[in-house]
């Protein structure tokens, strides 16, 4: 329940910050005049971004909440009307595909006991395996769930967000081997008996999927959505419940756990994200590091300053710390970085190493070298001992830009890197998920000869249109829509005309993808979260987090001990 002292409080606290800070003005100045939208609108919907966590103590009184006092979109508190907000509101003609796409999504909502609780993967009737596209994912259901806040239907995403909690407190198990607490599904299905009337629900947690990998991303997906929940309505008093309370808290023992760790990355299986099947991205991969840094700092918005909440905001501080260094110097790539790399000595010793991995520059790949661009950068795929996976993947590096784990300079030069490398990356689909493709011997060892994964295919350098959402919130926080509408303009070309793949196959993406399912269900929502952000960029807040300067967390070991 939410505690009525606690929110009058902090309303009051809110109130006396600064609307924004200068760098934020500056910003709206640049988005307004590169929007050529009227400047009051951005204004007042930026100005309910973070407090900033350096001003927060985790040991007083001050919490690190969003502005939740003046944080209803536009479209809050609509019921689930058959208008789409985004048509009522244009005075221009929409894209006809706009529509097409707002019907699509609704036939794929599934209703449990009568409740929307989230949407199909897809809804494919020519295809004949149905797998387990007829489950409602997690991590697919993002860009659903996006779409409905955006269009002011937020109780989908609640009814979501309570029972994939709800699944977390069951007991998993793999054969003998039970799962840790809060592992999060990563899909579910209802199943309706027409006799008896009921509906049931069963979950999967990595036993069923293909090659039996947990879902990492899933419990930092459902906190990220929580988040935008709560920034989207206003309505505090969900995570604000002690079982979301809980529910954070459980995901966060998972990954802040001491264990053996040297980095402050999180170790993973293979295929543990929207990759999921073995690709070699295990060990540290980007996506998981990002959705991780991100998570953090959705949780340490959302935790209540109580015992157990503050124990978690330290720890969450302290490892944010670590991560964003740790990231931030060496998973980051630019011309620079490889010159230096190139010319790396190995097999130093000690703590005064250059080469820190001790990276031997024979195994830098030939293609990184006309890849790298003069002017941009990314974070690569990987980093762990003696070991850097130099691929380029999307999800990652968008999802650095809006958690602020890339800083300001980097997400401008991996917007660079978008637009230098455009063929290679967009193509004729947006957008690439990992460039370049593994080919002959290396796909052989590194997917273990996989017949969905061969070179340019499905998570092998195919495009999927999925990503367009995210590439257009990272293109509007780095002031740069013309790049967003330029890859909308090309998804608008084909998606409708195609059925909606799931991904598209080739070097440009001019194939269907040869087992891509049709009407797939977040290709659909991804492109109407592009539409509507582009719309109305003010819509960002809801996935984009502010740089902040995270506050050093106390130095707990002697001096001596490095010493
Ligand atoms: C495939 C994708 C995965 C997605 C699932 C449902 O397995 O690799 O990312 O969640 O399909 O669409």
């Amino acid at each position: 329940m939410v505690d009525g002292m606690d929110v009058a409080h902090e309303m009051v606290l809110w109130k006396v910050e600064p609307q924004c800070s200068i760098a934020e003005a500056d910003d709206f100045e640049r988005l307004s005049r590169l929007l050529d939208r009227p400047r009051v609108k951005i204004e007042r919907k930026l100005s309910f971004d973070e407090r900033s966590l350096s001003e927060l103590s985790v040991t007083g009184n001050l919490r690190p909440v969003d502005s939740y006092d003046s944080m209803c979109s536009p479209g809050a508190g609509r019921s689930a009307l058959d208008t789409p907000v985004s048509l009522a509101r244009n005075s221009f003609e929409p894209h006809p595909m706009v529509g097409e796409a707002w019907d699509a999504l609704r036939r794929s909502i599934v209703f449990f006991r009568g409740q929307p609780v989230g949407t199909i993967a897809a809804i494919d009737h020519a295809s004949e395996e149905v797998l387990n596209y007829d489950q409602v994912f997690v991590r697919d259901f993002v860009p659903s769930a996006m779409a409905f806040l955006m269009n002011g239907e937020p109780d989908i995403v609640k009814n979501f967000l309570l029972k994939t909690l709800h699944l977390q407190s069951w007991e998993k198990r793999i054969d003998r081997f039970k799962l840790g607490e809060g592992v999060m599904p990563a899909s579910f299905k209802v199943n309706h008996d027409p006799v008896r009337k009921t509906d049931t629900l069963m979950a999967d947690f990595g036993e069923s999927a293909i090659g039996r990998v947990a879902p990492v991303d899933s419990g930092f997906w459902w906190i990220i959505l929580l988040r935008a929940y709560t920034k989207s309505t206003g309505d505090l008093s969900l995570a604000e419940t002690p079982e979301c309370q809980k529910g954070i808290r459980l995901i966060l023992s998972l990954c802040l756990s001491e264990g053996f760790d040297t980095f402050p990355t999180l170790l993973c299986a293979d295929g543990c994200s929207m990759i999921d099947r073995r690709m070699g991205v295990y060990g540290y991969p980007i996506e998981i590091q990002a959705l991780f840094f991100m998570a953090l700092r959705c949780a340490l918005a959302m935790l209540k300053p109580d015992v157990e909440g503050k124990e978690f905001m330290e720890r969450i501080l302290t490892r944010l710390n670590a991560l964003g260094y740790h990231m931030r110097s060496y998973f980051w790539l630019d011309f620079q970085q490889l010159n230096d790399i190139y010319r790396y000595k190995t097999e130093e010793y000690s703590h005064t190493a250059v080469n820190k991995f001790n990276v031997i520059p024979d195994s830098i790949p030939d293609w990184i070298f006309d890849f790298m661009p003069s002017r941009g950068g990314y974070f690569v795929g990987n980093v762990s001992p003696a070991k850097m996976d130099f691929r380029w993947f999307a999800l990652g590096n968008c999802i650095a830009i809006l958690s602020s784990l890339a800083t300001p300079e980097q997400s401008v030069a991996i917007m660079d890197l978008i637009e230098e490398r455009w063929e290679e990356l967009v193509g004729i689909m947006p957008l690439k998920i990992s460039y370049p493709a593994l080919e002959g011997h290396e796909w052989n060892i590194v997917t273990g000869c996989d017949p969905k994964n061969t070179r340019w295919s499905y998570h092998n350098g195919g495009s999927w249109p999925v990503l367009l959402w995210l590439l257009t919130a990272a293109c509007i926080k780095t002031g740069r829509p013309q790049i967003a509408r330029r890859a909308i303009e090309l998804a608008e070309s084909r998606l409708w005309k195609d059925g909606w793949p799931e991904y598209y196959d080739g070097k440009l993406g001019r194939y269907i993808g040869k087992q891509a399912r049709k009407f797939q269900t977040w290709s659909i929502a991804g492109y109407l979260v592009s539409k509507m952000m582009l719309e109305d960029p003010s819509h960002l807040g809801m996935i984009s987090l502010e740089e902040e300067k995270v506050k050093k967390p106390p130095i707990r070991r002697s001096a001596s001990w490095t010493a």
